[in-house]
């Protein structure tokens, strides 16, 4: 047993994973492997720094301070190997809100944003709901994962795109992105002089056989011309506190993406974000490395279950992320009777693949962050929605 196994009443906390899905999928009393959250409690580090911060009981206007840029930074090197300067920090509720301040602060209305589906959903969204054109150079799936057809990346460069929003490690395709594939981009960008927003919100989670690389690690001119997002949201499962780090070197942009927060009328994090956030980066090492191997766990268990029961379905290889990309298409249903038979059948929620744009037809996403009893529980209902 260890302390991921516990086995954790969410109910009547408005989770949105476990609440949530009768208004979501149009159904209640559903098994929940959908949104990505995990069902385990947080480092008991952040727990007691969060419960210590409410017992003093007064929760006035909070400034972020220098014990909390330091281990963000102290983080960011020890876990990633970048070294990057406090004042490159800035804060937002979260990587969506990053997102969507980059598009604002980078690109006028009808601008082209380059994105590679399948991909997070509010990429799309962000580009969308701000006026700018979505610009896709979609990913290539390969026996062993999804690859970058750099052809067609060079060629929506050429188009004029002013922002490509990377995504790594890649949410839903579990893909950990190499050094050479980052570096090949990277140069790509530089060339057509496109920003590169890399959203980096599962760069802690990532299985122990892979390295996850920040893009903006990888030379002086890159790190100059990329706006990092991380977040203490997904490695420790924080979601609902709302706090997030934009890293940005580059002087220009850094004020640029200030002023644009500031016109939204966004000035600082929760105070107990802050707190989490501290707490989490600076003693929840030990945790996270606990965590990782109960992943790899419940992944392989996941994986032996899928060969065992549902040959048909074939997983993505997951190198990081807690979300397995499921290939439904030999099952030839369309996605419609997927969902049915999923929801109706199996009483189970996965995330569709088609939300995530070109290539995610005939895919579903599930997440296996949850003690192993639950998982099997998923699994058995997968069985049962799709046998
Ligand atoms: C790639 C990616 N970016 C951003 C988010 C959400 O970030 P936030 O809750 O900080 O807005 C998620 C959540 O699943 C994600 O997978």
């Amino acid at each position: 047993m260890t302390i991921f196994d516990e086995k954790i009443d969410r109910l009547n906390t408005a989770s949105v994973k476990w609440e949530a899905t009768k208004e979501v999928f149009g159904e209640a009393d559903l098994w929940p492997m959908w949104v990505a959250d995990m069902d385990f409690k947080p480092p008991q580090a952040v727990i007691e720094a969060i419960q210590k911060r409410a017992d003093h009981g007064v929760f006035g206007y909070t400034f972020i301070p220098e014990s909390t840029k330091q281990a963000i930074q102290a983080w960011v090197l020890k876990r990633h190997g970048w070294s990057i300067d406090p004042s490159w920090l800035i804060y937002c509720s979260g990587v969506v809100q990053a997102i969507s301040t980059a598009v604002q602060a980078f690109t006028e209305e009808g601008d082209r944003v380059l994105l590679q589906s399948p991909v997070y959903t509010p990429f799309f969204n962000m580009i969308e709901q701000n006026n700018r054109i979505v610009v896709n150079a979609p990913l290539i799936l390969e026996n062993d994962g999804y690859k970058i057809d750099y052809t067609r990346f060079e060629d929506a460069l050429k188009s004029g795109c002013k922002l490509f929003l990377l995504c790594n490690p890649h949410n839903p395709g579990g893909r950990v992105w190499t050094k050479e594939e980052l570096s090949r981009i990277g140069e790509l960008c530089l060339k057509y002089n496109c920003l590169i927003l890399s959203d980096e919100i599962h760069s802690d989670l990532v299985y122990k056989e892979y390295k996850h690389i920040p893009i903006a690690s990888l030379t002086n001119d890159l790190s100059e011309n990329v706006i990092t997002c991380i977040a203490p949201s997904k490695t420790f499962n924080l979601a609902g506190l709302q706090a997030s780090v934009a890293i940005i070197k580059n002087t220009k942009l850094r004020k640029q993406f200030d002023e644009t927060l500031k016109r939204q009328g966004y000035f600082s994090l929760n105070t107990f974000g802050i707190t989490a956030m501290e707490a989490a980066y600076r003693d929840g090492e030990a945790w996270l490395e606990e965590l990782i191997d109960y992943l790899q766990e419940n992944k392989q268990y996941a994986l032996r279950f899928l060969q065992e029961h549902l040959p048909e379905i074939s997983c993505v290889k997951p190198e990081g992320t807690y979300l397995l990309w499921l290939d439904c298409r030999k099952l030839g249903l369309s996605d419609e009777k997927l969902r049915t038979a999923l929801l109706q059948k199996g009483k189970l929620a996965l995330e569709p693949g088609s939300k995530y744009g070109p290539g995610g037809e005939g895919f579903v996403r599930m997440n296996i962050a949850c003690p192993k009893d639950y998982l099997m529980e998923g699994l058995k209902r997968l069985k049962n929605a799709l046998k």
